[in-house]
This record gives C-alpha cells, sequence and structure tokens, in this order.
C-alpha cells in the first residue's frame, strides 16, 4: 500500500526563549547557532534531507530575523561575490520560491494552538512537525528515519526516546504496545505527566508525521497541562482511530532548550566536523584537564 507523500513540515517558532534571557532579548532563540549555523537552519536541512519540499514556520512578534534567514541576502551576496567570496555557504539557507509559508501565532497558547494557525496552509494532507529546540544529530537524520518507516506503516508517527524516570514530567510521554525492531506502538499519550503517574519513560522528542485529522481535533481541544492547548492532547484523541506508532532514532539528541544541552550539541558538532575536531578536542582537554 502506498502512503500520501510528506510535502509539508510546521516549524513552530513563537516561543518566547525566556530561558536563554539576555540571548534571545533581541534574536528568536531559533537563530542561536550550534558552531555556524542557527537551530532552525538544522531543522529545515533535516527536513529537506527527508524530502519534504514546502515548509511552514509558525512565527510570532520578534521573529523576523528567521524570515531574513530564509531569504536572499542581496547586499551580502554581491559584496562578497565582487569580491571574489565564496557564497556557496548561504545556499541551503535559500528557500525555493513559494517554498516558505509564515503564518503568525499571536498569543502564546501552548502547541497545539500553534500548529492548528497552520491548518489552512496544511489542507488536506498529510505533514510533519519539526521542534527545532530539540537537536537531533546523526545520518540519515531523524525525520528521513521516520519517512521511511511512514512509508512502510502509514498513519502518525512520533519519535521517542528513553530518559531518566524523574524528568518524565517535562515531557509529553507515550504508553508503549508491540515493539518491532524501531517502532513502538502508541497505546496512549500523556502530555507532562506526574512521575507516578506516567505510563512509560519513553518520552516525544520534537519529531511528529501527522495526518491531517489532528487539525480538526485541534480545533475543539480544550486546555490541557499548564493551562495551553496541547498537540499531545489531541493526538491522543487520535489513537484507535489511526494507526500510531513510535520511532525510536538511531542518532543522537540534544535539549537545546537547556543551556547545557546547546553546550553539548555545540561540541558533539565541533567534535564531528573535520575542520575543527582536533583543535577542539584538544582545546574540551586543557579545559577539564
Ligand atoms: C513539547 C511537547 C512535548 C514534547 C516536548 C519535546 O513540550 O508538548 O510533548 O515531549 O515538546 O521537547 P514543551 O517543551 O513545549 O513544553
Amino acid at each position: 500500500m502506498t502512503h500520501k507523500p510528506i510535502r509539508k513540515a510546521v516549524f513552530p517558532v513563537a516561543g518566547l526563549g525566556t530561558r536563554f534571557l539576555p540571548a534571545t532579548k533581541a534574536i528568536p532563540k531559533e537563530m542561536l547557532p550550534v558552531v555556524d549555523r542557527p537551530l532552525i537552519q538544522y531543522a529545515v536541512d533535516e527536513a529537506r534531507e527527508a524530502g519534504i519540499e514546502q515548509m511552514i514556520f509558525v512565527t510570532g512578534r520578534g521573529k523576523s530575523a528567521i524570515e531574513d534567514h530564509f531569504d536572499i541576502a542581496y547586499e551580502l551576496e554581491r559584496t562578497m561575490t565582487d569580491r571574489g567570496k565564496d557564497i556557496s555557504v548561504l545556499e541551503p539557507t535559500r528557500l525555493g520560491p513559494g517554498n516558505c509559508a509564515y503564518v503568525r501565532q499571536q498569543e502564546p497558547m501552548g502547541l497545539g494552538h500553534a500548529i492548528w494557525c497552520a491548518r489552512d496552509i496544511v489542507g488536506d494532507e498529510p505533514f510533519a512537525i519539526f521542534l527545532p529546540d530539540e537537536f537531533m544529530h546523526g545520518s540519515p537524520g531523524c525525520m528521513a528515519q521516520m519517512v521511511a518507516e511512514y512509508n512502510r506503516v502509514g498513519g502518525n508517527l512520533l519519535s521517542v526516546l528513553e530518559v531518566p524516570h524523574e524528568q518524565v514530567s517535562s515531557y509529553g510521554v507515550i504508553d508503549p504496545g508491540l515493539a518491532q525492531g524501531k517502532l513502538t506502538e502508541v497505546k496512549g499519550l500523556v502530555e507532562k505527566p506526574k512521575i507516578e503517574a506516567a505510563p512509560s519513560n519513553l518520552i516525544i522528542s520534537g519529531r511528529y508525521i501527522l495526518q491531517p485529522e489532528v487539525m480538526r481535533v485541534l480545533e475543539h481541544q480544550g486546555k490541557g497541562a499548564g493551562g495551553e492547548i496541547q498537540l499531545t492532547d489531541a493526538m491522543a484523541q487520535m489513537i484507535g482511530n489511526q494507526p500510531f506508532h513510535a520511532v525510536t532514532f538511531d542518532g543522537a539528541r540534544y535539549d537545546c532548550g537547556s543551556k547545557t544541552g546547546y553546550i553539548e550539541a555545540n561540541l558533539a558538532v565541533a567534535l564531528s566536523r573535520p575542520d575543527m575536531a582536533d583543535e577542539v578536542r584538544a582545546m574540551a582537554q586543557r579545559l577539564v584537564g
């Protein structure tokens, strides 16, 4: 059986980024660089690698740097070209004409509400979601691995990973059913449960492939954990009506919503880059030694 291709991705980027203040006072947290690329660029690259063509950003006030980042920087390119400088590093920042759309979430009402704001642009087809704070490092990328599984089983898929039990209350948690290879059946979902009520320690790690019906559920979704409209609550209502699976990513995940996770991501990427790995390794050894 063939499943409708995943052509569109939604990037909720309206969050205030208060955890990184004052760094994020005047720039969006999604523009914080890991080595030399902003977080949002990694997420878009991961989407493109998975064959996704259209990027939909759910933005808010103060986020225009993201739009500029994915546009042509005419003066910069012209000046660099005139000076004989290589501009190929800018190539991945260009999204083709009509390949990106921006919609504003006027008020911070939760992840579920942010996704629902993109409903008309998503239309009636399955789509992907990327939370750019969740930095997934691996090859093939997390979404490419998920699309490979989607092509087999269809329906809805979530990326998951195991965390220590005491951390589950910060995340969406799955109630796992049968597991087979990378795939685990999802029997239930709960957003930010109390530790003692958590059905497992498998948490949703920020990548989703969802069927468009989720938009209709979100339309009527009431407030959940933290007084926000939660995507997890809407997805939970679809279980039983549609296939729902969790995918374990074969790669590394860094929580760039936290300062230490962000530093770890920078170190990991630097150590994986042939142009700087030796220098950074020696530097790190010097600092800790
Ligand atoms: C969101 C989701 C949660 C998921 C998490 C991953 O929570 O609601 O289910 O586990 O992202 O980072 P937030 O971090 O916005 O509180």
